[in-house]
């Protein structure tokens, strides 16, 4: 046994273990087959996924939380368990358990524990067809136990790099706080060192270092005053020393990590050149790296094209930057590299890249201007080349998802999206996109059949992104549709997907619809804790805009829980961003709710000056919508009939001018509630039955409350005093179940001012 295991000893990793375990097992255990399963840890909780079993690579993440499913609960449980006929087993998820498939007779958790914090950081799984013979549970047990010292350390390797990743990158942004004109420039000699290695026919692992590399190649300026870095005109040679040892400085801290010792030789070279004069060491062509050639040819590329404090923010043209370059050779940089450099960038995927640089600092304009010079490059390029087509639509991908992203110009972004499906049809990218464009024109049933493509036809790792995107766009287009199960369940496994990528920023946008879902299911405590993740990450990235979205949520949700002070708080942080932007939308949405606010705390005078202030903004259908019935609420307590009628009969238009159909129950209360107060009592009360039976059929919790108390005060304004009481209950008893315990006593008052008025 022992020789045995020395066999899985060779893993390097945790994958490299998984693959090896399984001809182990089958080996010396008789299973059908196994699995291994880690603990792994994202933003917001701890979640369990099988690290990739051998010949599966391209399986797609499966994550679950600790506690579900049979696996789930072996992290819970702490101890091993064999299930007879597991299948049976009211707890066994299918998705979780048999991710192989193997439909198991038998099936063996087997946990493994860092014992030091008393936690189970892993799970082995083994899968028995009907038993031959008994598996010899001690062995296993014995076998197991042998396994989990190296077990253990293989997981806290993983997680020190995880760590020490998580650590450059906040380097990166204090340098780019430090040294502002570098802004933005790792990411892009990244990209640009990407393109070029790909030319040179560097493989994947490469590829990865070789981006690392790229990414990191300054971070040793870290170390470097700040007054020189950004110290326009020329420098002084104390000042140039200085400066000259970024590139020795990032040993630092890297030498001492595992993967950061790999990219060391590439980044401490970055700034030699193959006939001995550069730096730190003077070191000649063979000497070098590859990679470090590869990123210093990039890397004068863009400190040529883009602004630098020491050439008082000139930047020159890619052409003048290119003819540099081919200038250099010989010298500088050897001819190879930059060939492979001047076909990537005639292919367009420089301008590609750059393009993407600005969508992602939001500079649309910047951006599609590069994406232009990319396209017309790419088009002039050998047809016969088989990658064209696929720049072609990486092209029309990028420049089409970031008009989607903007929300703006969805026709010109549906169009681009569509040419460029004609390059590449099964583009699993560019489908996600065009269901993203159909979701923002409100075209949900378009919206969710093309995500539905998408998910189709994103199987491989490298299509996870799109994958993720897809399902979220169709969790956001269920939930317009108040088909809010299946919302959630899309949206969990969006949320699934951008953990196991780490990216941060698309999860939080992930958090706030999940958060909004939630609230619109009436979950409001779940809905906060997702909320409060999603402001985390925001405030780390300083991404403004985002907050902005996360507050406005929040405030709803304080509105809804009659928190009214955190609720004005939060819309009142929301208006500030909003108003710096400045953003019309945004500011018409909050002064919309604060007026609502303000009519909930009958301050009356104040509605109406933010309901002016909204209105002034001119926003959007949506706030116009609601700004209509803030003021029918507004006329209502003044009791001018004319100006609510004048009021729902606008906020009708724009419900059919917008597709808004979702707001018909809205439209039926207000309507019941003018109704009744012009005394109208039958037509009162067939409206708001309408409203109650459409909420009911549609399963929409969020509108259902506040329609049965319209309806107890339309009763109790008619007289009939029974079905007010009535309706009050039911109103009280759904606040109760949603956790709202301002709102039942609220309602509570209502029913007990009933009975002492009996009385
Ligand atoms: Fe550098
Ligand atoms: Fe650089």
């Amino acid at each position: 046994m022992v020789k045995k295991m020395s066999k899985l000893a060779r893993a390097q990793n945790l994958q490299d273990l998984g693959a090896l375990l399984d001809p182990f097992c089958r080996e010396n255990f008789g299973v059908r087959g196994c699995l291994l399963y880690g603990l792994f840890r994202s933003y917001s909780a701890p979640f369990i996924r099988p690290l990739t079993p051998a010949g599966k690579a391209d399986a797609l993440p499966v994550n679950f939380a600790v506690g579900e499913g049979l696996t789930g609960r072996t992290f819970v449980r702490g101890e091993s368990v064999i299930y007879n006929n597991p299948l049976a087993n009211k707890r066994f998820n299918r998705d979780y358990d048999d991710v192989l498939h193997l439909n198991p007779d038998i099936l063996g958790c087997y946990p493994f524990h860092d014992r030091k914090h008393q936690e189970v950081i892993g799970c082995l799984n083994l899968y028995w067809a009907a038993p031959r013979r008994r598996p010899a549970r001690r062995r296993i047990a014995e076998a197991v136990r042998e396994m989990e010292p190296f077990y253990r350390l293989l997981y806290l390797q993983r997680e020190q790099e995880l760590l020490i990743g998580m650590m450059l990158d906040h380097l990166l942004i204090a340098l780019e706080q430090k040294d502002r004109y570098t802004k933005g420039h790792a990411d892009r000699v990244a990209a640009y060192a990407f393109e070029v290695g790909k030319q040179l026919g560097l493989n994947p692992p490469q590829l990865a270092e070789l981006r690392d590399a790229a990414h990191y190649h300054d971070i040793g300026k870290i170390f470097i005053d700040e007054k020189i870095l950004n110290k326009p005109g020329r420098l002084n040679d104390e000042e140039w020393l200085a400066i000259r040892r970024h590139s020795v400085f990032a040993k630092e801290f890297l030498y001492k990590h595992r993967h950061g010792a790999t990219l060391l030789p590439a980044i401490i070279a970055h700034h030699e050149k193959i006939d001995g004069t550069g730096y730190p060491y003077g070191k000649k062509r063979e000497q070098i790296p590859l990679s470090s050639q590869i990123i210093s040819v990039c890397d004068v590329f863009d400190a040529m094209t883009s602004r630098r404090i020491y050439r008082q923010g000139q930047k020159e043209t890619a052409a003048k930057a290119v003819a540099a370059l081919r200038q250099g050779v010989g010298c500088s940089h050897p001819k190879e590299i930059v060939d492979a450099f001047c076909a990537v960038h005639q292919a367009g995927l420089i301008d590609l890249a750059r393009g993407r640089h600005h969508a992602k600092n939001g500079d649309l304009r910047a951006a599609l201007i590069f994406y232009r010079a990319a396209k017309s490059k790419a088009q002039r390029c050998d047809p016969g080349k088989t990658d064209r087509r696929l720049i072609l639509a990486d092209v029309h991908y990028q420049m089409g998802a970031a008009l989607g992203r903007v929300g703006q110009n969805m026709r010109q972004a549906k169009q681009i999206l569509a040419k460029g499906l004609t390059y590449d049809p099964d583009n699993p990218y560019l489908l996600a996109a065009l269901a993203q464009a159909h979701y923002f024109s409100q075209e949900l049933d378009s919206a969710i059949r093309v995500a539905r493509q998408a998910i189709a036809r994103a199987f491989k790792p490298e299509h996870w992104e799109a994958l993720g995107l897809a399902k979220q766009i169709s969790g956001l287009a269920y939930a317009l549709k108040n088909q809010l199960p299946q919302a959630e369940e899309l949206l969990r496994q969006a949320m699934n997907i951008f953990q196991t990528l780490g990216k941060d920023e698309e999860l939080a946008k992930i958090y706030d619809s999940y958060g909004n879902v939630l609230l619109r299911a009436c979950r409001f405590a779940e809905a906060e804790v997702f909320l409060q993740y999603s402001e985390e990450i925001k405030l780390f990235h300083q991404d403004m805009a985002g907050l902005a979205i996360t507050y406005g949520n929040l405030g709803r949700l304080h509105t809804y829980l009659e928190n009214y002070e955190e609720a004005i708080s939060f819309f009142k942080r929301n208006l500030a961003i909003a108003a710096a932007v400045p953003d019309h939308r945004g500011i018409s949405l909050c002064n919309g709710y604060l007026a609502r606010i303000a009519l909930a705390r009958e301050c009356y005078d104040e509605a109406e000056e933010y309901l002016r202030a909204g209105q002034a903004a001119a926003g959007t259908p949506l706030g116009d919508f609601f700004a209509c019935l803030t003021g029918i609420d507004l006329s209502l307590v003044k009791a001018d009939l004319m100006a609510a009628k004048d009021g729902l009969a606008a906020a009708k238009k724009l419900v059919t001018q917008n597709k808004l159909t979702r707001f018909s129950v809205l439209i039926d209360t207000y309507t019941a509630r003018i109704f009744s107060a012009e005394g109208r009592h039958p037509a009162a009360r067939q409206a708001i039955e309408s409203a109650l039976k459409f909420s009911h059929s549609q399963h929409n919790q969020y509108e259902l409350l506040p329609v049965y108390e319209a309806a107890g005060d339309i009763a109790r304004a008619q007289g009939d005093f029974l079905a007010a009481v009535r309706f009050d209950k039911t109103a009280r008893r759904l606040a109760k179940q949603y956790g709202l315990p301002k709102v039942s006593r609220r309602i509570n008052e209502k029913i007990n001012a009933e009975a002492r008025r009996k009385n």
